[in-house]
């Protein structure tokens, strides 16, 4: 499997930024070998119709931060998974910390969310952290969970500069595993573009939040990201 390298632009960027941002992408990663890595860009849903000529052209997915608990429908202002199927979104982040803490999202909405993206092809990303893992688990049946991507997210490093060890990193991925089985497994939490070769060695690819706001910056990440080596479990 090729390595997830997830650009998760939050609540941040207007349109023109988006656009300067993908502008700067596609003049530098002209050459950008993608044989190892899959970038995916994780933009505000106004703007993921707006990315999607330039990510379908450089061979980038889309993911979407959210999607709604409910199916399409009678729902004003959700964004249902047959929403964003049609604008070629591939995967979803579900259970984002920020989305648990600010829109007091529970896991069982997150176990319905990730139901309704994969009856609709999208691939749910469910992000827990060590706070939020056994509940998340008593809230998925197995089925379920086997078709899902496990991010680990621990709240201490996102957006700090206080990125988790490496042996936090596996110890928290062991215990994934005893959970759900073997499932793809992400770590994000403050990785850029010095420690993400790092996080690859022991993960099947990284979330990454502030070090993907400048597309410099993001370049150069996937490109160590592109240079690394398969993981070790
Ligand atoms: P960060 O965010 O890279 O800024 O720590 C990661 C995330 O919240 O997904």
């Amino acid at each position: 499997m090729k390595k997830l390298i997830i650009g998760n632009w939050k609540a941040n960027k207007s349109l023109a930024q988006a656009q300067t941002w993908l502008e700067t992408v596609s003049i530098s990663s002209n050459r950008l070998d993608l044989s190892n890595i899959t970038p995916i860009l994780a933009p505000a849903f106004s703007l993921l119709d707006s990315m999607r000529p330039v990510t379908t052209e450089l061979n980038w997915q889309l993911a979407a931060q959210d999607l709604s608990p409910f199916p399409a429908g009678s729902y004003t202002g959700a964004i249902s998974a047959i929403n964003l199927k049609s604008l070629s979104v591939s995967y979803v982040l579900v259970g984002h910390s920020e989305r648990r803490q600010y829109f007091k999202e529970t896991s069982q909405e997150v176990a319905t969310k990730a139901e309704l993206a994969l009856e609709a092809g999208i691939t749910p990303i469910v992000c827990v952290s060590n706070l939020t893992l056994a509940e998340q688990a008593s809230a998925f049946d197995v089925s379920l969970a086997k078709r899902c991507i496990i991010a680990y997210e621990p709240l201490e490093a996102i957006g700090t500069g206080n990125e988790a060890s490496l042996g936090s990193v596996k110890e928290f991925k062991n215990k994934v595993k005893l959970l759900f089985g073997e499932v793809p497994f992400l770590y994000g939490g403050s990785v850029d573009e010095l420690n993400v070769g790092e996080y690859l060695l022991v993960t099947d690819g990284a979330l990454v939040g502030t070090a993907s706001l400048k597309a410099e910056q993001f370049i150069n990440l996937l490109k160590t990201a592109q240079g690394d080596k398969p993981a070790v479990t």
